[in-house]
This record gives C-alpha cells, sequence and structure tokens, in this order.
C-alpha cells in the first residue's frame, strides 16, 4: 500500500459539498452535521432476492428431502431436441444436457440374491402433468430388493426428529404389497430411521385417486411418518417391497416435520432463519432469469406451481437442473409474510431472456395472455377469496388475501419490444391494482417509470470508485432499485475484500437514500455441491448453512439501518491497494494483453456515513476502511446534544482481506461488539484493518 500525495477526498456529502483540500495526509477526520439537510432511509431499504439458481430452492431453502420426487427431471420440453449431451430448445438456444440417466437421484437397490429392475414408464400415468412414473419390478426379492433416492447431495437426518413421507403408488393387477421405507447412511451400514407401510395396491391404506380409473391397477397416495433414532447428514432412503411385486411409484416426498414456522410444503428452518436474521425490508421472487426462461414457455409459470404438489409441473431451469416448482408461487408469498418482508413479484412480460439468444418475444396477440398470466397472479395474491384466482389461493389454505406491494415488469429485458410490452403491462396493472407499485429494467423517458431496477457485478475497484456513483442521481427522475449487486470477480468465490468493497457501495446507496429506495444482493443461495454463478451470499449443503462475510455485511447494514440520513464529511487520503487491480470498467473491452499488468485500485482510507435512529434516539456512524493498516482518525459531531459517554462498537473485520467464512469455519468472519469511551462531540476513533465498523451512541438532536 502506497500512500499518494496528500489530498483529502471528500466522499460523503448529502449537498452537492465541495471537496476540502488539505495540506497534509493528516489523521481522517469524519464530521457528521446533524445541521444539514437529512435524506429519509426507507424501512424496506436492504431486502432479498431469491432466484432457483445452484440449488437455492430444490436442495436449498425447499426443505423437501427427495431428489426427483415426480420423476420428471429427464423429461424434455415439447418440441425441444437432444443431439448428444446438448439439448436445443425451440429456440435454437443450445445448453448442457442436465441429466445422465432417465432417473436422476433413483437407483436400484438388489442386495443378497434379489432379482429385479427399475424403469421409468410413461404408461398409466399419475396425471397429465406428470406424465412419467418409476416401475420397479421384483422378482426375487433376496435380502433386499427395491429403490434408494440419493436426495440433494444427501438427506440430512438427525436423531430424535420425525420425517413425513407422501407418494403414490399402484401395484400390478392392485396386489398387496408390504413397503418398507429406510433412511440409512450411504453404506447402507447404519439405518436412522425405518417404518412400514403394511399394504400398498389395495384400498385399505390409500384412497384411489379420481384421476386413476385404471382399472387393475390404480393409483393411491399414502403416507407414513419416520422417527429418526441416529443421525447422518447424508443419508439415502430405501423403498422395498417384502414380497415380489410389481409397482409404480410416483411423486415421492419426505420432509423434516420440523419446518420454517412449521408450514406444509415448506422451508428449511436452518436456512430461513439466516433470512429472518437479515431482517429483509422486501423479499423479491422469483427470479431473475428465470422469470424470463429460455423460451416464453420456460418462463416460470406461476399457474404450474400452484396447489397440490402431484399437480405442478415443474421444468427445466435455465441455470442447469430440473426443477419440481415444490417452492412455488403461494409459497414465496407465504414467505415473504413469514419473514414480515414485503412482497415483490416479478413477472415475464412476454420476452424470454435476451442473454440467451435468440429471445422469444410475444406479438401482440399473444401478449394479452402474458398480461393477463401478470394479473391473475395479482389477483391470486390480493384478490379477495370470491375472485377467480382469489377462490383458487384460499382452496389452497389461504382465504384472507396476501399482501403483494411491488410487481416487477420483466427481469433485465431491454429494448424497443421491451418499451412497448412495458407501458402496456403498466397501464393493465395499474388500471386494475393503482396501489401496487410497478418497478421497470431500464430507464424510459416517455414511459410512467415509478422505480427502476439497476443490476451490477463488478470487481472490487469498481464499488471503491462507486463511492459517489448516486450522489448525482436524477431527483426528478424514478426511484431506484439496485436488485441486484455484488462483486463477484477478482475475490475468487468471494472475500471480505468483495463485502467491504460492497459495502462502500452501500454507504452510497443509503446515502442517496431519497433516490435509492431499495436494494438486494445477488444471488442469495448456493448449494456447494453445484455452483452457477462464481460469487453467493449464504452457502448451504443437505444440513449445513453459513453466510459469508457479504452476508455478514449485509446484515450489519439491515440492523443498523438509520431513519435518516446525517450530512456526513470524510476528510481522508488516497491511498493504492496494493494486490487489488484498478478497475476494467464498466464490462467493457478488457485492457490488451500488452496494456501489461493493472495498476493497483485507488481507494481512501476511510468511508463513512452517519445516521439517526429516531425512535432509539441514537446516532450511527458506519465507517469502511478497505486498507490492511488500522487507521486513526476522529469523529466530529456538530448539531447532535446529550451525547452518551459510551459508543456500542460493532466491527467485521480479519487481519487477511482474502479470508472467508465456509461451511466448515463459519465464523472467520463475523461481527464483534465491544465498547469505545466517548468524551464529547470530537472524538478519537481506530478503525481496524479490512474493515466494517458501525458506532452506535446516544444523541438528540433538533
Ligand atoms: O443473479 C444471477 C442472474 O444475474 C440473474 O438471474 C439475472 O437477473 C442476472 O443476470
Amino acid at each position: 500500500m502506497r500512500k499518494r500525495i496528500t489530498t483529502i477526498v471528500c466522499a460523503v456529502c448529502l449537498a452537492a459539498s465541495a471537496a476540502v483540500a488539505a495540506e497534509n495526509a493528516a489523521r481522517p477526520v469524519i464530521t457528521v452535521d446533524a445541521t444539514g439537510p437529512r435524506r429519509t432511509v426507507s424501512p424496506e431499504m436492504y431486502g432479498i432476492f431469491f432466484e432457483e439458481i445452484s440449488h437455492a430452492g430444490d436442495g436449498g431453502l425447499y426443505a423437501e428431502l427427495v431428489l426427483n420426487r415426480d420423476m420428471e427431471a429427464s423429461t424434455i420440453p415439447e418440441g425441444w431436441r437432444v443431439e448428444g449431451d446438448q439439448v436445443f430448445t425451440t429456440m435454437g438456444w443450445r445448453t448442457r444436457k442436465w441429466f445422465h440417466d432417465d432417473l436422476p437421484g433413483w437407483s436400484f437397490v438388489a442386495e443378497g440374491g434379489a432379482d429385479g429392475s427399475m424403469h421409468i414408464d410413461a404408461n398409466n400415468p399419475l396425471n397429465d402433468r406428470n406424465p412419467h412414473s418409476l416401475r420397479l419390478v421384483v422378482a426375487k426379492t433376496g435380502t433386499r430388493c427395491g429403490v434408494a433416492n440419493s436426495g440433494y447431495w444427501g438427506i440430512n437426518v438427525q436423531a430424535g426428529e420425525w420425517y413425513d413421507a407422501t407418494f403414490y403408488a399402484r401395484t400390478e393387477g392392485n396386489k398387496g404389497v408390504g413397503l418398507v421405507f429406510s433412511l440409512e447412511n450411504a453404506a447402507g451400514d447404519k439405518v436412522c430411521a425405518r417404518a412400514t407401510i403394511p399394504e400398498i395396491g389395495r384400498g385399505e391404506f390409500g384412497p384411489p385417486q379420481p384421476s386413476a380409473a385404471n382399472g387393475p391397477s390404480q393409483w393411491r397416495k399414502y403416507t407414513l411418518g419416520l422417527h429418526a433414532n441416529a443421525s447422518d447428514p447424508r443419508c439415502r432412503l430405501v423403498i422395498a417391497p417384502i414380497e415380489p411385486a410389481t409397482m409404480w411409484l410416483d411423486v415421492v416426498s419426505l420432509f423434516p416435520r420440523k419446518t420454517f414456522k412449521d408450514r406444509s410444503n415448506g422451508m428449511r428452518r436452518d436456512v430461513a432463519q439466516m433470512l429472518l436474521d437479515m431482517k429483509p425490508g422486501f423479499l423479491r421472487f422469483p427470479g431473475g432469469c428465470v422469470v424470463e426462461g429460455v423460451t416464453l414457455y420456460n418462463r416460470i409459470r406461476w399457474k404450474d406451481s400452484i396447489g397440490d404438489i402431484a399437480q405442478r409441473k415443474g421444468d427445466f431451469d435455465l441455470w442447469g437442473y430440473y426443477t419440481t416448482y415444490g417452492l412455488g408461487y403461494h409459497e414465496y408469498l407465504q414467505l415473504a409474510e413469514d419473514l414480515g418482508a414485503e412482497a415483490m413479484y416479478v413477472a415475464n412480460c412476454g420476452m424470454s431472456c435476451q442473454a440467451r439468444r435468440p429471445a422469444e418475444i410475444a406479438d401482440a396477440n399473444q401478449l394479452r395472455f402474458y398480461v393477463q398470466d401478470t394479473l391473475d397472479a395479482l389477483e391470486y395474491a390480493v384478490g379477495p377469496a370470491t375472485s377467480e384466482w382469489g377462490a383458487k389461493r384460499a382452496a389452497n389454505g389461504r382465504a384472507e388475501p396476501f399482501k403483494l406491494k411491488y410487481v416487477e415488469i420483466g427481469n433485465e429485458n431491454r429494448g424497443p419490444d421491451y418499451e412497448r410490452h412495458y407501458k402496456i403491462f403498466y397501464d393493465a396493472i395499474k388500471a386494475k391494482y393503482p396501489k401496487i407499485i410497478t418497478i421497470a429494467d431500464v430507464r424510459m423517458a416517455d414511459r410512467p417509470v415509478e422505480i427502476v431496477d439497476d443490476h451490477f457485478y463488478v470487481d472490487p475497484a469498481r464499488f471503491f470508485n462507486m463511492a459517489n456513483h448516486y450522489d448525482n442521481a436524477d431527483r426528478n427522475g424514478p426511484k431506484i432499485y439496485v436488485g441486484e449487486y455484488a462483486v463477484n470477480r477478482g475475490v475468487g468465490t468471494g472475500s471480505l475484500l468483495g463485502a467491504l468493497a460492497e459495502t462502500v457501495f452501500m454507504l452510497n446507496m443509503e446515502r442517496n437514500a431519497d433516490v435509492v429506495v431499495m436494494c438486494s444482493y445477488a444471488p442469495l443461495f448456493e448449494n456447494v455441491n453445484q455452483r452457477n454463478w462464481p460469487v453467493n451470499l449464504i452457502l448451504l449443503d443437505s444440513s449445513r448453512c453459513v453466510g459469508r462475510s457479504s452476508y455478514q455485511a449485509q446484515k450489519v447494514f439491515a440492523m443498523n439501518r438509520p431513519d435518516v440520513v446525517l450530512q456526513t464529511l470524510v476528510q481522508a487520503s488516497e491511498v493504492q491497494l496494493k494486490g487489488v487491480p484498478a478497475s476494467r470498467g464498466r464490462g467493457g473491452p478488457r485492457p490488451p494483453a500488452e496494456a501489461g499488468p493493472a495498476q493497483p485500485a485507488r481507494v481512501q482510507q476511510l468511508y463513512a456515513l452517519a445516521g439517526l435512529d429516531v425512535k432509539r434516539s441514537e446516532v450511527i456512524v458506519k465507517v469502511v476502511n478497505p486498507t490492511p493498516a488500522a487507521v486513526s482518525g476522529s469523529v466530529v459531531l456538530k448539531g447532535l446534544f446529550k451525547l452518551g459517554g459510551k459508543a456500542k462498537v460493532i466491527t467485521l473485520s480479519h487481519a487477511d482481506v482474502n479470508a472467508e467464512n465456509t461451511l466448515d469455519h463459519p465464523n472467520v468472519i463475523v461481527p464483534v461488539e465491544s465498547e469505545m469511551a466517548v468524551a464529547g462531540a470530537e472524538f478519537p476513533a481506530t478503525f481496524a484493518a479490512n474493515s466494517l465498523t458501525v458506532l452506535r451512541l446516544s444523541a438528540a438532536a433538533e
């Protein structure tokens, strides 16, 4: 790190206050002026953005334990074709084939002289939305013959807990057969839970399904509970008949009895708790690119994601795997409510993903369908139970409307088609739901835009450079929602350096809270067994989850969100950050190799912003020191009275800026609380190397 000639960088000012020149690289000074203009910070400022990517839902937040429960993971959407290991969509876009066999997740089990087979079967399906089932033939049981499901890289089973299985089955000739369910470790030498259904295939234990007027082999639904007496995070589920039989299985589901808020078809408790701990102001769902799809059919079809899980019709998720739609529209609305967050629905605007060319654009006729589809979604959420879609919500167990505050028209869509579609959607939504706030993907001079959604995936230097990004944002234009942002380059799979750069950008968003009204980091989750995006906020596997340092920073910001921002001036030197290259710019062409190694990034020694927690009568000062050395400076508080003698100090830091939290080492970078004596309106403070620090002290302002 090298100090530059002594300059002072004015980074924090509510009104455009001029940079103040300094003669020496004196101790940095943070001046908070409560007499200056203030800006209100929305209670919804810090929210979360959920998308099914990297198994965020299936195999992540969604508590389902069986992989490919509906036997549809190898179903190719109509009109798509397979060539070798490639799949081509109807639009000609190509993706890697996402399955290696017909029944991903399932394997045949034959032990001790058993004989039989397992196949996918399209005959006599459970219903037309689930066209395939698993056919199991047991010719000789040996010591055991059946099928096993791997779960999502293992099924987490914990001693003392209950697990609830539901499944559909039919047997050849409606023969009655006993079925044993076991949750056991991968080697099969430790059984954590076992339960038997005395007889499937005949009437007593499962009513026939209405769709199955299919003579000698009727589908019936069964349920059973398994109580675990041992633990293993990587169990498999084995299902084995006790005598020779031919049977079909479908929608085989297993949930831990304890889910978040005890919801059925619910969320993993530990994972959802991490969201709750973020105190999110809103929940944006269901994407992301998945809203758009690689074709219009492939968009998230919310109507296929509600109701009985046996009636849902999953699809290929454009991030490279099959998704069941088990975590569907109703569950998102419920989750938002359970998190105490405002719901923000992102609707397809009649355009597939423009990043996956060629995009499919609805023509004028088709567009009516997509507009109506969105209006129906809004009616499902907020319409009375007497309305068409409100009645479906009520039938799904929720008579009272949900709250839905925001709807985003499209995701990352743009261009003339978008602008045309946007206006049609906007008018239709506002005509029927004038109170729902709309969000646009881009700024449009000749369209009514309430809020615009900005996205940034950048290297660390870029966010340091953006410390003043929104200072000159148009105060007469639309409000801004930064719907996706993260440092996801130059930090491996994430590091404290990335988190610190994000916090510098976050200070800027908060400082401009009169125009930047909401923001959400992205993406939210990564199952560490399938990473689809380079850097993600929360890492998980079958039994564990951990917040990266960026997660901790998000939490610190949300817990220390002021009601109003105060004018804050930082006088600090600019330094070079050795080992951190200067930004490559705004996604433009990379400099040629002959341009030589990039210069080190330049940062201020300190960045800061202060605000007031009105209810608690506290001033909150957030300070980022991105440099590898502790920085001692002073804090000056103007126009604040009744200052407490002590400040609460919250510090997020690590000596190594490349350090990170992992599943194995989850607490490397976590906020640490301490206290600091405060002598008066001006006091010295030292900010640790590579740190985000929050000072909270009681104070009153005029
Ligand atoms: O967050 C990952 C992806 O980034 C989102 O799906 C998309 O909106 C953006 O391009």
